[in-house]
């Protein structure tokens, strides 16, 4: 469990994504969603990945590789709450 990105099938957004989004990512973006909660996130998980894996979000700093990598995971595993 130290490691839990390797696990790809048991990526859940509680465990595994939801920490990733920083407290000003939250409230800079509930204008369109809130990146703290699973509905929303799941809903525009491929424009939100597109801006992360792009660098054009978060606007103060792009993503550590690692960090884009484990929401293509969640992702591809099935965006498991
Ligand atoms: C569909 C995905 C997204 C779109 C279209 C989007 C778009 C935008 C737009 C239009 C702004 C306002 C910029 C301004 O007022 O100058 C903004 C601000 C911001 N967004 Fe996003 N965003 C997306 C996802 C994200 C994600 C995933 C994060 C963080 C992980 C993020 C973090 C931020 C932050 C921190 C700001 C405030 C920047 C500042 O004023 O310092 N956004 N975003």
């Amino acid at each position: 469990m130290t490691d839990r990105s390797d696990s790809p099938a048991q990526l859940s957004f509680e465990r595994d994504i939801r920490h990733m989004f920083r407290e000003k990512d939250r409230n800079s973006m509930l204008k369109a969603f809130d990146l703290w909660s699973y509905s929303d996130v799941q809903a525009h998980q491929d424009a939100i990945l597109e801006q992360l894996r792009n660098g054009t979000m978060p606007c103060d700093g792009v993503w550590p590789p690692e960090h884009v990598a484990t929401l293509e995971r969640w992702i591809a595993a099935g965006s498991l709450p």
